[in-house]
């Protein structure tokens, strides 16, 4: 039976956190003295002299409604690396345990496991950019806590098969952490509807990406409210700051808009892999769930060389497995596709 606490790190389940003024007293009303907090109010205009809400209760009732979960399911974190830093401060022992991540995928994973000094074990995508489940299953051992599925994967740009993930997660004993950063370009349902079927799954989204908000720095993780309980527990007090939230909210009335912009990227996608696919230095378009494409091409260094001289920037990830002499290439409005298509086709 998975019991999260058998998960934890023994001295994060004895760890008395940092008690903030704004636990101790949750109402609303009052004269609040308990926070040294400007009492005269700030150099700006506007109410930014109180601490925000530590817990982000309103954005996460709101985000509940918009993603059919609960509030206790939500963690929202300062960008989507914040939760993936917490998820090993929590869960891996330095030097002891281990995660498994599949290359080629999004680089944090590694670089969090670095910083927090647990070894990733890396299991390689098959060519096709899908889980090579028996070697997954075959690297987990006692040590292995957490298991980062990327989907749609980041640089590959595709869907990962929900069967071997299923796999993963019925018969893996730690955490199956399945980064959904791309979803909405996908077409596919999310797992936060499988949330009360798996109580070591937890989905990563931000809105970084469909939702237009990277500067805000806000991240998603969706799991069991016990998973998110030791998630608060470690996490800064006052993590997502008052003007991140009163946005988040004003963009979770925005739904639609989101939508649209979706419907335009993904128009915009159709044609871009259409006429990449008649660039004479594009080799292969790989298949797109995503709101980037990723090419082989003819030669990626000097391709990606040769778009800078001409101030277009794309990502050459010609150096991660399985991408030989490939570019990740976002899409962007018409104009800029067309620039960036001009560009190739002079070469
Ligand atoms: C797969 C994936 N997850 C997460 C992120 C980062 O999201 P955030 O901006 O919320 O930190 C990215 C950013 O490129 C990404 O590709």
């Amino acid at each position: 039976m998975f019991n999260v606490q058998n998960l934890v790190r023994p001295h994060i389940l004895t760890l008395k956190p940092y008690s903030s003024a704004r636990d101790e007293y949750t109402g609303a009303e009052g004269t609040f003295l308990d926070a040294n907090e400007n009492a005269f109010g700030s150099v700006l205009n506007e109410n930014y002299h109180r601490y925000p809400d530590p817990y982000q209760r309103k954005v996460k009732e709101k985000l509940a409604k918009v993603k059919h979960c609960q509030p206790e399911q939500i963690f929202l974190g300062n960008g989507s690396d914040e939760p993936i830093d917490l998820l090993f401060r929590a869960f891996c022992e330095p030097h002891k345990d281990s995660v498994i991540l599949m290359p080629p995928t999004y680089g944090m994973y590694e670089v969090s496991a670095d910083l927090n000094l647990v070894e990733a074990k890396k299991i390689r995508l098959t060519p096709d950019f899908q889980i090579d489940i028996d070697a997954v299953l075959k690297a987990i051992d006692s040590h292995t806590k957490l298991i980062f599925v990327c989907s749609p994967n980041n640089p590959s740009a595709n869907s990962l098969k929900k069967v071997p993930i299923r796999l993963l997660l019925s018969n893996f004993g730690g955490l199956v952490v399945i980064d959904e950063a791309y979803i909405d370009f996908a077409g596919d349902t999310s797992w936060i509807e499988e949330l009360d079927n798996f109580p070591n799954l937890v989905i990563l989204q931000t809105f970084s990406k469909a939702w237009g908000l990277a500067a805000l720095r806000l991240g998603m993780a969706f799991a069991s409210p016990e998973i998110i309980k030791v998630l608060n527990k470690i996490k800064p007090p006052y993590n997502i700051n008052e003007v991140t939230q009163q946005l988040a909210l004003q963009a979770l009335d925005n739904v639609e808009k989101k939508n649209e912009m979706v419907k335009a990227i993904l128009s915009e996608r159709e044609n871009l892999v259409s006429a990449l696919g008649k660039t004479p230095c594009v080799i292969k378009v790989y298949p797109s769930n995503a709101n980037f494409v990723l090419v082989k091409t003819t030669d990626a260094k000097k391709i990606y060389d040769f778009l800078v001289s001409h101030q277009v920037i794309v990502r050459d990830r010609s150096k991660v497995a399985l991408c030989d002499d490939c570019l990740r290439i976002t899409v962007g409005t018409a104009e800029e596709n067309n620039t960036l298509l001009r560009v190739l086709g002079s070469i």
